[in-house]
């Protein structure tokens, strides 16, 4: 189980005592970083354990090391001393560790640390290159027994956090923390506790102080959302591939069900450039079960050992279950789609009903299929027409392009418009890719996108006077499935109402804080 580490990085010592004590309840231990103090704050500092009354480590972190600290190394060593001075017979009151880099050498303050019980944590950051050889890199560092040694590397892809997971697997002699800093490591301060990892550092976001490091995630969301401090290897671990993964609702829903439930089990995002690599990571970290989205749903598919027949017809794939042998895959876009946009427009079927579908990604597969099962017509259009073709062959519908010459086909397709393509959404350009079509105000249109609620082709839609709605209601409704699929189990009623009548307030509020 890995604690709870708050970094504190506020400019006076009585602005950090007031985060920690705001934040007290989820933190185990809390990280003074002295560079990030005003330099008269930092006459003040020794008495920081006492006030803040639980373990604090000490830190002045370098500018080289991604801190703020710009003196040189003598008055760096003096501050340190400075903390450690004085030391008092009860250890509550003097600093529980101190952080200091793989190069320092001070032997007398490392002495006088041991002699009064602080911790060495003896770290190494690695901002701009990957370290080739971790294990060994430990091995060096680690200078006597009883230091925890500290890598922090800045991972750039899955295969820099797949290296940090293999060295984790390697080094598990000693107390050690490796954290992956950056967008692509962020699963590795939820799974503190499968890498091997003593500690995972938080920041208080929602704070105006600058995070402690790349990636560093809030405490919040950490503790109440991850319940990371709960996490153990018999945690049950679940998670979503895919990138930049920024936009999507299933961590809050899931981990929200789980904690409701009471259920070990934590659901974790795993962004990546690699499916290769990350299939391999979530193996290493036995992984369950597995959401997969943009841009990996095609292609997942070589890489399933057994697959639904819904995923053999259609070619697309967004659930994953682990079997003995390997990935096993389903769809559960398919039937999200459907129940959301029957119950939107309260009917049973599509029969007599003209669609376009924007978009021939792997979500559109899905839509498709679904659309023509429903006994609807359709006309897909993409950016790239090929694909379209690839999907409106299949089920004798009609395909063009974004361009003049498709826009004109819509008029004979125009009772429903689904928006499945990636534009619009949170982290991808924020354009309407129908913007040449001209809405009458009798169409019904859906957005997959969620995140934003409204993008601006659904705003043009809904001025237009058209029924808009968005993705949410179709993901939560797949979610649901994906639970089932996941567990075994459906998901209790009494749960998904609490769910559904606090869930989009809830979620909203994560959105915008
Ligand atoms: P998903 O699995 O969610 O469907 P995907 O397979 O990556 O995601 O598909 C993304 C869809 O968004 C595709 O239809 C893509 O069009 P192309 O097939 O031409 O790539 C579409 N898309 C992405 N960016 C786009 C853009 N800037 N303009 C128009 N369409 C875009």
């Amino acid at each position: 189980m890995s604690k709870l580490c708050l970094c504190l990085t506020a400019k006076t010592i009585q602005r950090n005592l007031e985060i920690l004590s705001k934040y007290r309840k989820f933190t185990d231990l809390a990280e003074l970083r002295v560079d990030c103090l005003d330099p008269d704050e930092r006459l003040y500092i020794r008495r920081f354990p006492e006030l803040a009354g639980l373990p604090v480590i000490l830190t002045i972190r370098r500018d080289v090391d991604g801190g703020h600290f710009t003196g040189g190394e003598g008055a760096r060593v003096k501050l340190l001393a400075n903390g450690l001075a004085y030391a008092n017979t009860d250890s509550r009151y003097n600093y529980a560790y101190v952080d200091i880099e793989d190069d320092f050498e001070v032997p007398s303050l490392e002495e006088a640390a041991r002699t009064f019980g602080t911790k060495i944590i003896r770290s190494c950051h690695s901002l701009n290159g990957f370290i080739e050889n971790i294990p060994k890199k430990m091995r060096t560092m680690q200078r006597s027994g009883d230091e925890i040694v500290k890598i922090a590397v800045a991972v750039k892809s899955a295969n820099d956090v797949l290296q940090v997971l293999k060295a984790s697997k390697k080094i598990i002699a000693h107390n050690k923390i490796l954290i992956c800093m950056g967008h692509y490591g962020i699963y590795s301060r939820v799974l503190a506790d499968r890498f091997g990892s003593y500690l995972s550092y938080a920041s208080a976001l929602s704070e105006s102080e600058v995070p402690g490091a790349p990636g560093q995630m809030d405490i919040c969301e950490l503790a109440e959302l991850y319940r990371v401090q709960r996490i153990t290897n018999k945690t049950k671990v679940y998670g979503l591939i895919g990138y930049p993964l920024k936009a999507s609702v299933s961590p809050w829903f899931f981990n929200t069900i789980f904690s409701l439930e009471n259920t070990d089990a934590v659901y974790v995002p795993f962004p990546t450039d690699s499916i290769n690599d990350i299939l391999e990571i979530t193996e290493g970290l036995d992984v369950k079960g597995l959401s997969v989205t943009v841009p990996y749903k095609e292609a997942i598919i070589p890489k399933l050992i057994k697959s639904s027949e819904i995923v053999q017809a259609i070619g697309a794939c967004n659930t994953l279950s682990r079997i003995d042998e390997g990935w096993y895959g389903d769809n559960t876009d398919c039937g999200g789609f459907s129940e959301s946009l029957l119950h939107f427009i309260n009917r049973k079927n599509l029969k007599y009903l003209k669609t376009t579908i924007v978009g021939a990604g792997g979500v559109a597969r899905s839509v498709a299929s679904e659309i023509h099962r429903l006994g609807g017509k359709a006309l897909i259009l993409n950016r790239t027409v090929y694909k379209a073709k690839n999907i409106a062959s299949k089920y004798s519908f009609k395909w063009g392009g974004l361009d003049n010459q498709g826009i004109e086909m819509m008029s004979k397709f125009n009772d429903i418009i689904i928006q499945t393509s990636s534009v619009g959404m949170e982290g991808y350009e924020a354009s309407d890719p129908l913007d040449l079509y001209s809405f009458t105000g009798d169409e019904v249109v859906m957005d997959l996108i969620y995140v934003p609620p409204v993008t601006p082709f659904l705003r043009r839609a809904m001025s237009a006077g058209c029924k808009t709605f968005n993705g949410y209601d179709m993901v939560i409704r797949q979610a649901c499935m994906q639970y089932a699929n996941f567990t075994g189990t459906e998901i209790p009623q009494k749960i998904l109402s609490q769910i559904n009548t606090t869930g989009a307030n809830a979620w909203n509020k994560i959105r915008s804080a």
